[in-house]
Order: structure tokens, then sequence, then C-alpha cells
């Protein structure tokens, strides 16, 4: 008998846009590698994905965990190999209307989970990967990593932290046959911003999102950007003068929620 023909870990899988990925990756030759925190919610998720024929492993395991990452990550490659894993987990933290400084526990909470937690996805998996000549890495940057935005720049620090990181990764490991993603969202409706008061043009779904993303990963992409006109404008504004741009920005009525997450013991 043989295993499936694929093997991908997902993080940040119980919920939105991981969640919806992994339904879309969901087939019978399909092996999936869920991690979220949220045991219902990952359980859920791991009901859908089983429903579409995929097998499915759960992991209950905060992404701040470095030791606990690595080990699982590690232990699910050696039972079979992983093509692809998706460093996806996230929170959102800004700055309510009128407030000047944000939270500074919520800040060094979401570069604890947004990008050291992206470190601790990846790291266990570069090695492996490298040695096997082959597979792929992809992770969750966001639209707002392009240009910072007056109202959250924590949550744009992190992920403008991701992008190189991607970035960099890509160059590294491109000689050794693995490739690296970096996907690109912007407007998603998700838990993540549905306490967000600001306008939000061109949002779209999970599902859409998630089927933009497969379709990019699957190709191998070097850079997943959704939507284009979105994207493109948020690349104009770096070329724009930045009077200009702030002038703008901050004239927008935007209320981004504190998260505030605890620090990992
Ligand atoms: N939605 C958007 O508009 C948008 C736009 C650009 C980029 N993004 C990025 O897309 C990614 C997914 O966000 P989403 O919109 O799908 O949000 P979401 O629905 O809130 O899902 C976030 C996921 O991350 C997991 N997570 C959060 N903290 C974690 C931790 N410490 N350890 C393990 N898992 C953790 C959550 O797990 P639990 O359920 O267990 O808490 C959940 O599965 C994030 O990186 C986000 O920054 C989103």
């Amino acid at each position: 008998m043989t295993g499936p023909a694929r093997s991908i870990l997902i993080t940040g899988a119980s919920s939105g846009i991981g969640r919806a990925l992994a339904i879309e990756f969901a087939r019978p030759d399909v092996r999936l590698v869920l991690i979220g925190r949220d045991t219902t919610r990952l359980s859920e998720a791991a009901a859908a994905c089983r429903a579409g024929g995929a097998h499915v492993e759960t992991g209950i395991i905060d992404v701040r965990d470095r030791a606990a990452m690595h080990d699982f990550i590690r232990a699910a490659d050696a039972r079979a190999p992983l093509d692809l894993v998706i460093a996806n987990a996230g929170i959102s933290t800004g700055l309510p209307a009128g407030a000047l400084a944000e939270d500074p526990e919520a800040v060094r909470g979401i570069v604890a989970i947004n990008l050291l937690g992206a470190f601790n996805t990846v790291e266990p998996i570069i090695e492996p990967m490298g040695a096997r000549g082959r597979g792929a890495i992809a992770l969750t940057g966001s639209i707002a990593a392009i240009r910072g935005l007056p109202y959250s720049p924590s949550y744009c620090a992190t992920k403008a932290a991701v992008h190189l990181y991607a970035e960099s990764l890509r160059g590294a490991l491109a000689r050794k046959g693995v490739a690296v993603s970096l996907i690109v969202p912007g407007f998603v409706h998700t838990p993540l911003n549905e306490n967000l008061v600001s306008a939000k043009p061109l949002a779209m779904t999970d599902e859409r999102a998630a089927r933009i993303i497969r379709r990019g990963l699957d190709r191998r992409k070097a850079v997943i950007a959704f939507p284009r006109l979105l994207y493109w404008g948020a690349r104009l504004t770096t070329v724009l003068p930045v009077r200009v741009v702030d002038f703008f920005m901050t004239r927008q009525h935007v209320d981004v929620p504190v998260t505030r997450e605890r620090m990992s013991s």
C-alpha cells in the first residue's frame, strides 16, 4: 500500500485563511498536518479536511513554543517527508481610534507570534528539505507590510520582517531545490479582522483567498499577492512623496482592536 502523494503542514489551520487552505488542499492523496491552539476549532477543521478525503494529523501547539514546534515538525517529517510547510499563524494588533501608543504587552505578543512563530515553523524543516533537495516553504505576510500604516505599527513591522525573511530564504534555498513562497493577502474576511473598523477595499472570502494561494503554491510562485489592484496600489505608495501618502493615510478613520496575548511560559 502506498501513502499519500503529498504531505503539507499548515500553522494557524484552525481558523480563517489557514483553515480554508487546509480544506482547499484536502484530497484523498494528501496528508495534512494541521497546527493550532484551540482544540475545538482545530478538530472541526480536521473533520472538514477528512470529509474531503485527506489523511489528517493535528498538533495543539503554540507557535511561540520553539522546542515543541521543532520536535513536532521533525517527528511529522520523519513519519513521511513534508513537501510543503506553510507558516501562516498570526494575530493582529494596533491603535484603537484616538490612541497614540500601542499596548507594549500586545506589541511583544505579536512579535512572538507573527515573527518568532514563523521562525519556529520554518527552521526545523530547512535542513531536512535541503538534504532531500526538494520541498517548499511558504510564509504568510500581508499587503500591510508594503508601506507602514499609521494605525498598526507593530503588525506592519512583523509582516515586513516576514517579507524580508522569505525573500532572503528564497535566495538561500533555491540552489538546494527548495522553493520559498511569500503569501501577501489584502483584506480577507476572517475573525482576525472582524472587529477592525476600516475601509476594506476588495475584501474577499477565505475560500477565495485559499483558491488563489493554492494555485500559487502549486506553481511554486515566489510571491502570491492578491488582490492585484490593492497590491500594486500599495506598491505605488512607496514611490509617491512620503508626506502626500501620510496626509491621506492619517485622515482615514481606522480603529484597530488591541490583542493582548500572553507571553509564552
Ligand atoms: N484576514 C486578513 O485580512 C489578512 C490579511 C493579510 C494577512 N493575514 C495573515 O493571514 C494569517 C492568518 O490570519 P487569518 O486572517 O486567517 O486569522 P484567524 O482567522 O484569526 O486565524 C489565525 C490562526 O492563527 C492561529 N494562531 C494565532 N496565534 C497562535 C499561536 N500563538 N500559536 C498557534 N497558532 C496561533 C490561530 O489559532 P487558534 O484558533 O488556535 O487561536 C488561527 O488558526 C495571519 O498571519 C495574518 O496576519 C490576514
